[in-house]
């Protein structure tokens, strides 16, 4: 801008006509002076497009701000709607190509419905991105074979799977039926395990092929299986389960280039909206927006972040908190076999006041979130 209004004020060359002339400012010869200004408005027309270099330089440094995974393939489960159709998007917004799957059952695991995978893969077109539907059951092994496969042969390799899919059948232990146990533990831990295990099968296959592999895998656990929430003993079993899942399949695979963490999520979804009263606010930032849950989704699965594995992230709003589970705590040595007698003594000791959970919401405070319930 400062060039142009420089250059703005400089004499018209054109008027310049008769070499023989002198300037009016002194006796250097008009075509020295026509020289030297024909000089400077190169000198100007190549800062003009430096300046534009720099400018689309400093756009792109801008809008390279989500991670590039352009020429990736993921797999979501559960991508239909809720937190996994956000991770779809995220993924696809950031260059990777998305097998959106999802069963489109009812909350309680019921039904089938292909609607709301095909929907999210337009969504994903209108942008600009590639996808695919898949409509397979995620607890179901040989239909978990059957979407990495088709990840494979439709987008030609796999690089990310995460393992969202989930369904809910609420109820306090006294009452809870076999149906409701064994739905909940199939599509939460077996659904995690299947795909998993097919993925890991074929990051294996590459790595021996001398491949370098970044495989990704990212698992769903859940604030009630990692705190503990009442009314929930199959679906916190389960998703306890998929946090060890988690550390030890990340031990596994890390010798293939494979590096599987987990998040706890924390969003407004219908899994949550009949249980919680937390309406979205009027203005400003929406903590419990689904969408605060995939920047990290999609940071994981940068290149960048191949050294980090093994972890599971309670996410709420903006608050990404790396969780530590199931430390070391309080130690009851003896150098030999206990008497139960006088453990009993120690333990009562020791925990004079006795010693219990704190629950959920203590838990989801301490690791900086907020109760779901009406503040
Ligand atoms: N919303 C929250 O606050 C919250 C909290 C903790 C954990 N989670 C977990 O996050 C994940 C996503 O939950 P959400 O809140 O988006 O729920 P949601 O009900 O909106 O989405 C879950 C999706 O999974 C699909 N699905 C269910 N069973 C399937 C199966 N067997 N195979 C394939 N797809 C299947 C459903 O059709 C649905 O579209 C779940 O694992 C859930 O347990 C959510």
């Amino acid at each position: 801008m400062l060039l142009r209004q420089r250059t703005a004020e400089e004499p018209d060359l054109s008027e310049l006509r008769d070499d023989s002339e002198v300037h009016p400012l002194g006796s250097i010869p008009l075509a020295r002076v026509r020289d030297d200004l024909a000089v400077a408005e190169r000198a100007r027309r190549l800062l003009d497009e430096l300046l534009l270099v720099c400018e689309r330089e400093v756009q792109d440094a801008y809008s390279a701000q989500v991670p590039n995974l352009e020429g990736k393939v993921a797999i979501v489960t559960g991508a239909g709607r809720g937190i996994g159709r956000e991770h779809a998007l995220a993924l696809a917004e950031a260059g990777a190509n998305i097998v959106v799957n999802d069963l489109g059952a009812a909350l309680s695991g019921e039904g089938h419905d292909d609607t709301p995978a095909q929907q999210v893969v337009q969504e994903i077109e209108a942008q600009d991105g590639e996808a695919v539907a898949n409509g397979e059951n995620v607890a179901d092994f040989a239909g978990a074979e059957r979407l990495v496969a088709q990840a494979i042969e439709r987008f030609g390799r796999l690089d990310i799977l995460v393992n969202n899919a989930g369904i809910l059948r609420d109820r306090m232990i006294v009452n809870m039926t076999e149906a409701e146990w064994d739905s909940v533990i199939a599509v939460h831990l077996k659904g995690h395990f299947a795909p998993t295990r097919h993925a890991a099968a074929y990051w294996r296959e590459r790595a021996k092929a001398g491949e370098e592999v970044r495989g990704r895998v990212i698992n769903t656990s859940s604030p009630s299986g990692v705190f503990g929430n009442v009314g929930q003993s199959n679906y916190g079993a389960a998703k306890a389960g998929i946090a060890g899942f988690t550390l030890i399949v990340a031990q596994e695979l890390q010798r293939y280039g494979v590096t599987v963490n987990c998040l706890a999520p924390n969003a407004r979804t219908r899994m949550t909206e009949d249980t919680f009263d937390m309406g979205a606010p009027a203005e400003g930032f929406d903590p419990l927006d689904p969408s605060n849950m995939s920047p990290l989704v999609v940071a994981l699965s940068a290149d960048e972040a191949q050294g980090i594995t093994g972890q599971v992230f309670h996410v709420w709003g903006g608050a990404i908190n790396a969780l530590q589970g199931w430390s070391p705590g309080e130690l009851f040595a003896s150098d030999e076999k206990w008497n139960a007698d006088a453990l009993l003594a120690e333990l009562t000791e020791r925990f004079p006041g006795g010693v219990a959970p704190t629950g959920m919401v203590a838990g989801m405070q301490a690791a900086g979130g907020q109760s779901l319930r009406a503040q």
